[in-house]
């Protein structure tokens, strides 16, 4: 077995793979819990988050309830909230059998990752009251922000955070820079070990290549809003994560 194939059952690298690496792991683990797929010309290998295709219909929103202020606003609902709870209940699990008996420092990047955060504790909570597995956990809290309108300012400012983490809970990773930045702060403080939870990963060709430890979903290229993921600050209060439709983006634009 390669070392690049070791590395992706190890520690669940997400890198961009060979087409040798992926013949050898097509070998080795069932086809039906693979996905392959394409991001600019290379392909990945995933093992643990569920993809949301590029083609995803997603759901009307007169099938859910939907905060009457933003029905002009979406497109669709394109992750309910309660499918939402159902696969960060599995992350929370997959944290456990990872990290049991470590003690988390859980760090929880704000505001956008304030509703995903909240809910994996409730969800890691309640399996450390109920298994013999348990994580004890302290939290923290930070502040960054980059994004101006639906743009990236390429300025990662921190506001907040004085504690270091083992565990970081992020809404949604884009290029990566956020997340890269705030890596390169934790490491300044020595910390054991540092592995980070998103719930969203956007598959963009304006990726840095970075993917965190645990993803709850792969999501397409597109602007999302709701379960705490803003627009200029609007749709935090909006439970299922929607497509903002182009009015809105003009609508609420700074
Ligand atoms: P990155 O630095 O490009 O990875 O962007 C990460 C940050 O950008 C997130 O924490 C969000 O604040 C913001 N962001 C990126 N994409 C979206 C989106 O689709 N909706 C809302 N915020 C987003
Ligand atoms: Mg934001």
């Amino acid at each position: 077995m390669t070392s690049e194939l070791r590395d992706v059952i190890n520690h669940w690298v997400f890198t961009p793979l060979s087409d040798d690496i992926i013949s050898e792991f097509t070998q080795l683990v069932r086809p039906s819990r693979l996905w392959s797929l394409k991001s600019g010309s290379a392909p990945y290998l995933c093992l643990t988050h569920k993809q949301i295709p590029d083609d995803e219909k997603g759901y009307k929103l007169d099938l859910f309830c939907v905060p009457k202020h933003y029905e002009e606003d979406l497109d669709q609902v394109i992750i309910p909230h309660g499918l939402i709870m159902d696969r960060t209940e599995r992350l929370a699990r997959d944290i456990v059998r990872d990290m049991g008996g470590h003690h988390i420092v859980a760090l929880c990047v704000l505001k956008g990752g304030y509703t995903f955060f909240a809910d994996l504790l409730d969800y890691i909570k309640a399996l450390n009251q109920n298994s013999d597995k348990s994580v004890p956990l302290t939290v923290d809290f930070i502040r960054l922000k980059s994004y101006c309108n639906d743009q990236s300012t390429n300025i990662v400012k921190v506001i907040g955070g004085d504690e270091l983490s083992t565990l970081t809970g992020k809404d949604i990773v884009e290029t990566g820079r956020t997340m890269e930045t705030l890596l390169s702060l934790l490491s300044e403080c020595n910390p054991k070990m540092v592995k980070v939870v998103s719930l969203l990963v956007k598959r963009t060709p304006r990726s840095s290549g970075y993917r965190p430890d645990y993803i709850g979903f792969e999501v397409p290229d597109l602007f999302l809003v709701g379960y705490a993921l803003d627009y200029n600050e609007y749709f935090r209060d909006l439970s299922h994560i929607c497509i903002l439709n182009e009015n809105a983006k003009e609508k609420y634009k700074v």
